[in-house]
């Protein structure tokens, strides 16, 4: 029986969270952290935004934390030492991170590089709109019918798919490396380049004409009543799953590389507050320039705002088309942010995963990184077809929905009923080396609040999409590209946790002594 001396571990706090981080910050927090706020409220949404951080963003993450760094293991070996039975969980959640998220994730990077390349002589001409959903993804249907669309997948667009091969070899070579030599070194480099360029488009957007329009719509157009919908708090802790990346497995596997003295309570916090910062400094950017390209067009802030990747892809080009000059630099700057902000979660994504099977199977880990970005590659295919956006746009969400939700219920009743809280409470302040200590309340909240919170927006989300459906897709699209999709991923879950395991290794905290010194 090998034991876990060789297991890696982070170089340095800061790495590590920087990592964490960086699997958090992603294109997630540029264009869907905005958008999702302006539908959702424009300045009021920050209420059940805040209440989601503070019910279940910052406790469920402490979960993940705690659970990664006592059982010291992948999702489905920190699940299956705190109990056999619960060990598919463990396996579902990197597998819907994987095909439910990561398999357009790299697709939407890869559009990010075209786009890159486009901003050089502005490709996307005049009508943006009519070349991101024609010419580029060549969507023929009409998309007032997304259900002949969502099963028109039609021909392969194939600089889309070769830019896509790019971006999986890319993340391979990053997390086919050891942890602490590839995803640490990778994230210590991209996340204070991604602050630097965020700060860069954030100053020069504010400084465009009609920017404080764009900044007065953001932040003070408050429409108190959307709070009374249920879809506002759904899109509220559906936006804090996705963007602490929560219900994934990632923070579960990151913590399990942690040495054995360290604060979980105030890593989560820092975690927490770097990423909804970011969300919040980042949608500046976006506003001002919505701000902008609304003054240059002479109509209100609310007519310019695109949903979900039109706003990046569509709305965004536009306003660069209007600037007085640098478009190009500018068009560059905005799109290389983009993808260096995917890049920092893609590489978390597949490292979910590749240490839960290097964990059951002991295969080596350049051979299961290789196996994964492989198989990915081929995965995202179908997100390179013309069907492509209307599949990823239902299945993201449901997987946001529903998938990354249940995950955080189920996690909150392991670790509050099966491994007892008042267990992992203890743990993490044994393991504290200074300063914080993780107060009991936490406790409470994850044995009652969080499941009986999430339990209640998950049912109301349901009985939403069950009477109302969902952008008017049909229920057939929704049957297969949603429910079939969820149901696969629990078979390929369960699938995995009835496999035997090649041998399991006692819990042993790799360099005992060492305490980080930040
Ligand atoms: N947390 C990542 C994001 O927000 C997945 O994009």
């Amino acid at each position: 029986m090998t034991d876990q001396k060789d297991r890696a571990v982070w170089g340095s706090k800061f790495g590590f969270l920087m990592a964490a981080i960086g699997s958090a910050v992603g294109l997630g927090n540029i264009w869907r952290f905005s958008y999702v706020a302006y539908d959702n409220g424009g300045a009021a949404f920050m209420i059940p935004y805040i209440v989601a951080i503070l019910v279940a963003g910052i406790p469920i993450l402490i979960v993940e934390y705690g659970l990664g760094h006592k059982e010291r293991g992948s999702a489905p070996l920190s699940f299956y030492r705190g109990s056999k039975k619960w060990e598919g969980i463990g396996w579902w959640m990197p597998t819907i991170a994987t095909i439910g998220i990561n398999l357009f994730y790299a697709v939407v990077m890869a559009w990010c590089l075209r786009y890159i390349m486009f901003s050089f002589d502005l490709s996307w001409g005049a009508n943006t709109e009519a070349f991101f959903f024609g010419e580029f993804l060549n969507i023929k249907t009409d998309l007032v019918q997304p259900d002949k669309s969502a099963f028109a997948f039609g021909a392969i667009n194939w600089d889309i798919l070769l830019s896509t091969g790019f971006v999986w070899f890319f993340c391979w070579i990053i997390c086919f490396r050891e942890v602490n030599k590839g995803i640490e070194k990778a994230c210590t480099i991209f996340m204070p380049l991604l602050f630097v360029l965020t700060s860069i488009l954030v100053i020069w957007s504010l400084t465009l004409d009609g920017a404080w329009d764009g900044v007065k719509a953001y932040l003070f157009d408050v429409h108190m009543e959307k709070l009374a919908s249920i879809d506002t708090w759904a899109a509220a802790f559906g936006q804090i799953f996705f963007s602490l990346s929560l219900g994934f497995g990632i923070m579960i596997t990151y913590a399990s590389y942690l040495p054995k003295k360290v604060n979980i309570t105030k890593s989560a916090l820092i975690t927490t507050v770097c990423n909804c910062g970011y969300s919040v400094f980042a949608g500046f950017a976006v506003f001002a320039t919505l701000g902008f390209m609304a003054n240059a067009k002479g109509v209100p802030v609310a007519d310019v705002v695109d949903k979900g990747p039109a706003l990046a892809f569509v709305t965004y080009p536009e306003a660069i088309n209007q600037l007085p000059f640098g478009n190009s630099a500018f068009g560059v700057l905005f799109f290389f942010t983009l993808l260096v902000a995917g890049l920092s979660s893609g590489i978390s994504l597949i490292e979910a995963l590749t240490c839960a099977i290097v964990d059951k199977f002991k295969f080596s880990r350049g051979k299961v990184v290789t196996f994964i970005c492989g198989m990915g590659f081929f995965g995202s295919i179908v997100f390179t077809t013309q069907a492509g956006l209307l599949v990823l746009d239902i299945v993201d969400h449901f997987v946001n929905q529903y998938g990354l939700l249940v995950g955080g219920l189920l996690e909150c009743l392991f670790v509050g009923w099966v491994v007892k809280a008042k267990v992992i409470n203890k743990h993490i302040n044994d393991s504290v080396d200074k300063g914080m200590r993780l107060p009991k309340i936490w406790n409470f909240f994850v044995k009652f609040v969080c499941p009986i919170i999430l339990g209640s927006i998950l049912v109301a989300a349901f009985y939403n999409d069950v009477t109302k459906g969902y952008e008017g897709y049909s229920a057939k699209a929704l049957n297969i590209y949603g429910t079939l999709f969820m149901v696969i991923t629990v078979i390929i879950a369960m699938v995995l946790a009835f496999r035997p395991w090649v041998d399991i290794p006692p819990v042993h905290h790799e360099h005992e002594d060492k305490i980080f010194d930040a």
